[in-house]
């Protein structure tokens, strides 16, 4: 974990967690990402919107090396990682959640998170039943608080509501020590209230952990985020804070399709 001192000078430098320069993708013909320059600072919050097919999830594919990028270079607090693998990413503090749950359904909560938390560290990954007072599970109970779900402990993932396997999938996200993490949708599906409690969560990471958010609800990307990227065919189209871009006119027509008036 980042010392705050060693953050507050980080951020005094106004070093960048994230810097993207010029990053395209292709599939074969279709340009998923065109010429993408995004910059986002130590400890920022940023919201990327942007209809389906816009690009999102690719320009998360892109920051981590799951789909390297075509051209350009991706670089994380000031260092080239464009072409590092996956892991060596995430040893660098660079965390996502995925669309997609890719949880362990057969396994209780707190293993998850346990494990999470073994394979973010540098030993090796040892599948020992963890002794009670394992100075990693400590870290796993205190992730499940934070993310409300100490009190499912021992259920199992598959007895879990879809809001609160969501909540894990954070909980796997903090394990180790990020210090930047991409959340894809993370409140795609979820009821008003569990919706609240994601937007509660978020809110209380913290405050050196910077992260990207997708969302395609406003209300819940306004309230988590302080910066927003709208994306549109591949390209970024506007930046602003969230004020900026609720009153912009060219948001309104092309995003919320006049459904906000
Ligand atoms: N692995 C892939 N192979 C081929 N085409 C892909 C691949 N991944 C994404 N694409 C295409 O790239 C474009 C952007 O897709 P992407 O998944 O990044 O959109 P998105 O903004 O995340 O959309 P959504 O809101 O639906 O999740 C789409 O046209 C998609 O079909
Ligand atoms: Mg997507």
């Amino acid at each position: 974990m980042l010392r705050t001192d060693a953050l507050t000078r980080l951020q005094s430098t106004g070093q960048y967690a994230l810097e993207l320069e010029a990053v395209s993708r292709h599939f074969g013909a279709l340009v998923a990402l065109a010429d993408i320059n995004l910059t986002v600072k130590a400890g920022e919050r940023r919201a990327v919107l942007g209809s389906n097919g816009a690009g999102k999830t690719t320009l998360f594919n892109a920051i981590t090396g799951d789909f390297p990028p075509t051209t350009g270079r991706v670089r994380l607090f000031g260092e080239d990682v464009t072409d590092l693998s996956i892991h060596e990413r995430i040893r660098r503090g660079l965390r996502r959640t995925y669309q997609i749950s890719l949880l362990f359904d057969g396994l209780s909560v707190v293993d998850n998170v346990y494990l999470a938390c073994r394979g973010a560290s540098r030993g090796r990954l040892s599948l020992r039943r963890p002794k009670p007072d394992d100075a990693m599970t400590h870290a796993a109970e205190t992730l499940l608080d934070a993310v409300h779900l100490g009190a499912e402990r021992e259920s199992l993932v598959s007895e879990l509501s879809h809001g609160q396997q969501r909540q894990l999938e954070i909980a796997l996200a903090l394990a180790g020590a990020p210090r930047f993490i991409l959340f894809d949708e993370p409140a795609a599906g979820l009821s008003p209230t569990e919706r609240s409690e994601l937007i509660e969560i978020l809110q209380s990471l913290p405050t050196h952990i910077g992260f990207i958010i997708i969302e395609h609800d406003m209300d819940v990307a306004l309230r988590v985020a302080e910066s927003v990227t709208m994306m549109h065919n591949g390209r970024i189209f506007k930046e602003g804070n969230p004020e900026e871009i609720e009153n912009d006119p060219e948001v309104q027509e092309l995003y919320l399709g006049g459904g906000h008036a």
